[in-house]
């Protein structure tokens, strides 16, 4: 039976109950993490934490661990409780319960939910590559904040999905600003990596910061600059990033193949040395 973390108590799944006051419930009221851990080691454990925090402050909801190790301390003792080698984290603290109201409530105190899961990444798009759509952003502009509220996201994956694309990459006034799940990427005609920069339209991908910094250490030209459907046409190479995928090639943007529908070399060497960086953390060298 697999345990999640809720309030302080370790739980099964079944077990667990939240008040239907939650703000998270009511208003989308709250923030999220999703990170990777393997061999018990939170990979980018730093990174995710520098970003909940950003996201707790913007939306004034009060850090509810007493410090970082002891939330490293109870994600840990969840690992463990669920026997698992390797898997992902899911993180939501929302402001709390009480009765429901627009205003925050002036007593409550966050609550915490904590649980294990585990996708398989389908090998085929590692190999082969992704096709993504290209859809209007309708998102707000504080998409920075790593916040629970993610109707847009998910209506654009699942309309994604069911017109026979693993991912929409979302335009706001004619530039791409990123997946509806993911970071975007192309390799531009100047063999740069270009991507959008980090500030409140994408949300600051952990695996987005992770890959720039392995970028620059093989060399490669970084270009964080948005880019627009005409670069696009021009571009080499593109890719996208999350926690739960690492990167994945993309081979066709709408009716655009990218490299001849084949995955890029830079993009290839990019993923192989991105395994490394992780696999150095795992070993305990980061
Ligand atoms: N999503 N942009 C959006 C909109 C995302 O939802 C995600 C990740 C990313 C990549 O961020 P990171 O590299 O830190 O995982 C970018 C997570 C995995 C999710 O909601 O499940």
């Amino acid at each position: 039976m697999s345990i999640c973390y809720l309030n302080g108590s370790y739980q099964t799944k079944f077990d667990a109950r939240i008040s239907i006051q939650d703000r998270g419930f009511n208003f989308s009221d709250g923030v999220y993490e999703v990170m990777s851990f393997s061999n018990t080691k939170v990979i980018n454990f730093q990174k995710h934490i520098n970003r909940l925090n950003l996201s707790l402050k913007e939306l004034k909801i009060h850090y509810p661990f007493k410090n970082t190790k002891t939330l490293k301390l109870i994600l840990n003792k969840l690992i463990k409780l669920n026997k698992l080698n390797h898997g992902f984290l899911y993180l939501q603290i929302t402001r709390g319960s009480a009765s429901r109201n627009h205003l925050f409530p002036k007593i409550t105190s966050p609550n915490i939910v904590i649980f294990t899961f585990n996708t398989k990444i389908d090998d085929k798009h590692i190999i082969d590559g992704v096709k993504v759509n290209l859809t209007s952003d309708k998102r707000w502009s504080r998409c920075d904040i790593k916040s629970i509220s993610l109707l847009p996201n998910v209506l654009e994956k699942q309309n994604a999905s069911e017109n026979g694309y693993y991912e929409s990459w979302q335009i706001r006034n004619n530039y791409i600003t990123e997946g509806s799940t993911s970071n975007a990427f192309i390799i531009n005609k100047k063999n740069e990596i270009q991507t959008h920069p980090a500030n409140n339209f994408i949300l600051g991908g952990v695996t987005r910061d992770s890959v720039i910094e392995v970028a620059k250490r093989l060399d490669l030209k970084i270009r964080e600059k948005a880019f627009t459907a005409c670069d696009i046409d021009t571009c080499k190479e593109a890719f996208l990033t999350s926690t739960t995928v690492r990167i994945l090639p993309v081979v066709k943007i709408q009716k655009n193949k990218i490299n001849n529908g084949k995955p890029g070399l830079i993009t290839r060497k990019l993923m192989s040395e991105y395994n490394d960086f992780i696999n150095s953390q795992i070993n305990g060298k980061y």
